[in-house]
């Protein structure tokens, strides 16, 4: 998403060409927008790829991608998969920085969600998200990944059952020894991480 920042997107342009990785979306980057990020992910991941599972993760987010994978393939292919570190009955936090209000979240608790850093859909879940998108019939919320659990549910009672997968193992406060996803981590503990798991430790490193 654009900064208010001419510089700072001219350098991201500039990035995005250079290794052609980055998709940069149309408008400014603000937390209450996020939730649009997610629905783009979704978007690119049936438009302009063929993959049967979508992951979404933070830029902060560390991957054993291949660990992931094997998870997986641990459930049967057929079935719509919404896998992650699952929170059940979690209720919005009324005061503070990251108060929710009564008119943004009327009710008193969240739908089951997995935490933002790192989850998994099938794609059969990402088709319904983005017709239900197209047809204006989404509900947006501003924290994408409760949003992400409100999408799921929905999908559970009105299309077909959800398999939900739960591992802590995809932490969502920094890191820990044998995790799937570590969050969280600066560029220097993310060459750490990737250098222990080439010598086969899924181990943590504990400096900044
Ligand atoms: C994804 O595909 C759509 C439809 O073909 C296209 O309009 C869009 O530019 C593509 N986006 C990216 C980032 O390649
Ligand atoms: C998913 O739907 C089934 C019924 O098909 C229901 O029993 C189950 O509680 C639902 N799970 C969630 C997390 O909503």
């Amino acid at each position: 998403m654009k900064n208010p920042r001419k510089e700072v997107n001219a350098v991201l342009r500039k990035e995005a060409a250079y290794f052609g990785d980055i998709v940069i979306l149309p408008f400014m980057d603000r937390y209450e927008l996020v939730v649009l990020k997610t629905i783009a992910i979704c978007e690119f991941g049936i438009q302009n790829v063929t993959a049967a599972h979508i992951m979404k993760c933070d830029d902060d987010t560390f991957v054993r991608v291949d660990t992931v994978l094997k998870e997986i393939d641990a459930i049967p292919r057929e079935k719509s998969l919404y896998m992650g570190n699952l929170n059940l009955l979690h209720r919005p936090l009324r005061n503070g920085k990251w108060a929710v209000t009564y008119e943004e979240w009327p009710e008193a608790v969240y739908p089951p969600y997995a935490n933002g850093p790192g989850y998994v859909i099938s794609k059969d879940i990402v088709n319904f998200i983005i017709s239900q998108y197209n047809d204006r019939k989404l509900r947006l919320f501003k924290m994408e990944d409760v949003s992400m659990g409100m999408w799921v549910e929905r999908f559970n009672h009105t299309v077909s059952a959800v398999q939900y997968s739960h591992s802590w193992k995809f932490c969502q406060y920094g890191c820990m020894d044998g995790y799937f996803t570590a969050h969280y981590q600066s560029p220097r503990q993310m060459v750490c991480l990737w250098d222990k798991l080439s010598r086969g430790r899924a181990r943590c490193c504990n400096f900044r």
